[in-house]
């Protein structure tokens, strides 16, 4: 049955996106679905890192779902929209460290959602692209933000304009995504990343991910006070006095997210 598999392995949750017979095309159930996972997720205190993936080895996300958006009024099609903009907002700012496993293809709201992870794998299989404009539409869940901002502006502009899909060896080129690995090593080297990150101070993590989300957005010198107030905030952790008195005397450290 479609809907999302959710699969934990230590602290890192596997999301998978399992539509496999429209290549994990996102519906308004499925958009729902993975709204309401993400919040559960995000206040799991046993959750530390969030992976994204789609099921099968065709597809990450094809995108929204076209034959539903087939005869959406206006006012239908600005919820579709915020809906899809709520769940890339929650990948990118939730406390905890998210990852967009690219198996295949990320079109349109697969590549919003992809861009929207803090980091993108991808298996030599993958291709992206915004091919709204040949649906007569443009992106609507943050891709002509989000991608300008991964890559560049005339990049964005001309994937968005033309609705060109890149190729994995494109994509990293770009800077559209870190990694690429072929298809067999995605998962392992996913999850090898996901439990690197799920060993450090939750804490340390969110601070550090809502201060590097700052780093395109606004004036660096308020974002520098900012990074400064966040850093300082930190020795007030019980993780920041075992991290660095672990250093000290040669253990590793035991964190525990306060
Ligand atoms: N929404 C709804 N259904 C989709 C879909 C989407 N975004 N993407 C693929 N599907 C469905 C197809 O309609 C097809 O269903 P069917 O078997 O009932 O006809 C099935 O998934 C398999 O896709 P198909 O087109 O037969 O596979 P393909 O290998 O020939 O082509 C793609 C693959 C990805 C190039 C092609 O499916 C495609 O262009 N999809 C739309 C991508 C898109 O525009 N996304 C942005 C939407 S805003």
């Amino acid at each position: 049955m479609a809907g999302l598999r959710i699969v934990a392995e230590g602290r890192v949750s596997v999301v998978t996106v399992n539509r496999p017979d429209v290549l994990n095309a996102l519906n308004t159930a499925l958009l729902e679905e993975l709204l309401a996972t993400l919040e559960d997720l995000g206040s799991d205190p046993t959750c530390g890192v969030i992976v994204v993936t789609g099921a099968g080895d065709r597809a990450f996300i094809a995108g929204a779902d076209i034959k539903e958006m087939d005869g959406k009024t206006p006012l239908e099609a600005r919820d579709y929209s915020e809906l899809g903009q709520e769940i890339a907002h929650k990948l990118e700012t939730m406390r905890k460290p998210t990852i967009a496993a690219v198996n295949g293809y990320a079109l349109g709201g697969g590549c919003e959602i992809a861009l929207a992870c803090d980091v993108r794998l991808a298996s030599e299989n993958a291709r992206f692209g915004q091919p709204e404009i040949n649906l007569g539409i443009i992106p609507g869940w943050g891709g002509t933000q989000r991608l300008a901002r991964a890559t560049n502006i005339g990049y964005a502009k001309e994937l968005i304009l033309t609705g060109r899909m890149v190729d994995a060896a494109e994509a990293l080129e770009r800077g559209l995504v870190q990694h690429v690995y072929p298809s067999a090593e995605l998962m392992p080297r996913v999850m090898e990343l996901a439990q690197q990150m799920a060993s450090k101070s939750p804490v340390a993590l969110y601070y550090a991910k809502e201060s590097t989300n700052r780093a395109l957005h606004g004036d660096i010198g308020g974002n520098l006070v900012h990074e400064a107030d966040l850093y300082s905030l930190m020795f007030s952790t019980d993780d920041a006095r075992e991290g660095l008195r672990a250093f000290v005397e040669k253990r590793t450290p035991t964190f525990i997210g306060k």
